[in-house]
């Protein structure tokens, strides 16, 4: 049997107000929607609620508001199996929400309000320390502030633990925060940020990849839709390629690769493994409405590897 992984994510939770429209409307329009649905979000949580469906144990470092929603988040944490210990309420912001649209080609676009996640402070994450340190791998995006995220990283790194980064929504980030992370993990808008570099080629992809191992990361694995995901460190460059389903939503598609990659790593498996699992757990996930509600369990998952002989 397979080791059970420990994985810490200090990041954000949101409340995902998720409305299926027939198309993405124009600037102005009033659009009528198929269906709404409301469930919980937030890249952070996602990647948690992922890592301890396959079996993980997971803490989530994470402040909500004192609203209805930050009641119910810690809830779910609970239900999902995850230690809350390091999950804190801001008395002054709402929980984070994001209004997510997607229509019938399985395209989204998602506005996020971090609210109570932007509260979550340095201060906070020295509280947490040992369980950071207690970690195997310790995960990060960057739905909370830059500085939070780089002191997580900073306690990481005084212990060895494995540091996973995965720097969305795109915003730039200073090269500290590159050194200090084991695996970046950016998808190609991120990229395209991150480097200035246009991703139309795989070898263009691999350029980018290479300018993020030269501000000093260690491994960097693009994550490039229907294209796959594309690894590079400095010995490897491999491409992996994408698992052909059925796509109804692609809401968070990404965490689930993150959250299961951090999960087989755990576990033992290489890397070119481990992502192309993380790559058919994403799949499986796009086939359904809704973020977390999407993310397959254990038994659901080792059955769809064992179908693509991933197994
Ligand atoms: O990656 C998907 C997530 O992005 C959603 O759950 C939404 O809350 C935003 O954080």
């Amino acid at each position: 049997m397979a080791k059970q992984p420990k994985i810490c994510v200090v990041g954000s939770s949101m409340i995902d107000l998720i409305s299926k429209v027939p198309r993405l409307p124009k600037l102005g329009e009033t659009l009528v929607g198929h269906s709404f649905h409301l469930g919980y979000g937030g890249k952070g949580a996602n990647q948690a609620v992922m890592a301890a469906k396959l079996g993980a144990r997971v803490t989530m470092v994470n402040k909500v508001g004192r609203d209805v929603f930050g009641e119910g988040t810690l809830v779910n944490y609970r239900e999902q199996g995850i230690d809350t210990t390091h999950v804190m309420f801001d008395e002054s912001r709402f929980s984070g929400v994001a209004p997510i649209f997607v229509d019938d080609n399985a395209q989204n676009f998602i506005v996020i309000v971090p609210g109570a996640n932007l509260g979550l402070l340095p201060a906070d994450v020295q509280k947490a320390a040992e369980v950071i340190l207690a970690a195997d791998i310790l995960i990060c995006q960057l739905e909370i502030l830059s500085e939070t995220t780089l002191e997580a990283f900073r306690i990481a790194k005084s212990g060895n633990v494995r540091t996973i980064l995965n720097p969305a929504p795109a915003a730039s980030i200073p090269d500290e925060l590159l050194q200090l992370s084991d695996i970046c993990a950016p998808n190609e808008t991120e990229t395209e940020l991150l480097t200035g570099q246009p991703m139309g080629t795989m070898a263009e992809a691999e350029a980018a990849a290479r300018k993020l191992l030269l501000r000093g990361t260690r491994t960097v694995i693009l994550t490039l839709g229907e294209r796959g995901a594309l690894l590079v460190d400095e010995d490897t460059v491999e491409s992996i390629p994408a698992v052909k389903v059925d796509a109804v939503d692609p809401t968070g598609a990404g965490d689930a690769f993150i959250g299961s990659l951090a999960v087989f790593l755990g576990e033992g498996l290489s890397m070119s493994n481990a992502i192309r699992r993380a790559n058919a757990v994403a799949a499986l996930s796009v086939t359904r409405i809704g973020t977390q509600v999407s993310f397959p369990k254990r038994v659901e998952a080792d059955d769809f590897l064992e179908n693509q002989s991933l197994i």
